[in-house]
């Protein structure tokens, strides 16, 4: 252990996932990005590659970008533990405690104006404000996804908007339109965004 390093490095390298994966999955896309995408956990692709959301979920995600007109340098991904759980199982409670600081590192860093969350956990974690132990007694993705809300997150004011993870999409063809149906909020809510940065760039320039 390097002792040089942020505790919410050591607390990720504490934990049994980070002795049992190949690469940390830190993030991928631009920093300066105002929409930042949280997604749950590394699966094996992003394991080996130490990206997030490269392999079948990560398709889906790049679908979903072009379709409301994205590219990966309109966001930044990143998901809620930085190590791949042994057989893509669940987070474990203490996991997210161990992981999740890093990720709010990473917030405060980013100043995202819109968080788009991938399925329950993420979704979860925001609604809880980041309190693990408050995490089961929030509404989950089913009743939330495609609703834009506001929230403080630690201190800082984002719109939350909770998507079906795009893995789900892949095991469950139902939700394909609901699905279709959110991405038009995605596209409402990343123009609104765009136009907010402009009008932000031309007041520092006139
Ligand atoms: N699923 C996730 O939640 N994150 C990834 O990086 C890949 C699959």
């Amino acid at each position: 252990m390097n002792e040089e390093e942020p505790e919410y490095i050591r607390l990720v390298e504490q934990t049994e996932i980070f002795k049992n994966c190949k690469n940390i999955v830190i993030g991928r896309g631009n920093e300066n990005a105002k929409i930042l995408f949280v997604g749950e956990a590394p699966g094996r692709n992003e394991d080996e590659q130490g990206l997030p959301f490269v392999g079948a979920a990560g398709k889906n995600l790049d679908k979903l970008l072009n379709k409301v007109g994205l590219t990966i340098e309109d966001i930044y991904i990143v998901n809620i533990l930085k190590c791949r759980p042994p057989e893509n199982r669940n987070p474990l409670p203490e996991e997210i405690r161990m992981h999740t600081p890093w990720l709010v590192e990473q917030i405060k860093k980013i100043k995202p104006k819109v968080i788009c969350s991938l399925g329950n956990y993420s979704t979860k974690f925001f609604l809880a404000n980041g309190d693990v132990d408050k995490m089961d007694k929030v509404s989950g993705i089913t009743s939330l996804h495609g609703k834009p809300q506001i929230i403080e997150f630690k201190g800082i004011t984002i719109t939350l908007l909770p998507l079906f993870h795009p893995a789900a999409i892949i095991y469950n063809q139902k939700l394909l339109p609901l699905w279709e149906e959110d991405m038009k909020v995605v596209k409402q809510v990343s123009e609104s965004v765009k136009n907010e940065i402009d009008i932000e760039r031309q007041k520092k320039l006139f």
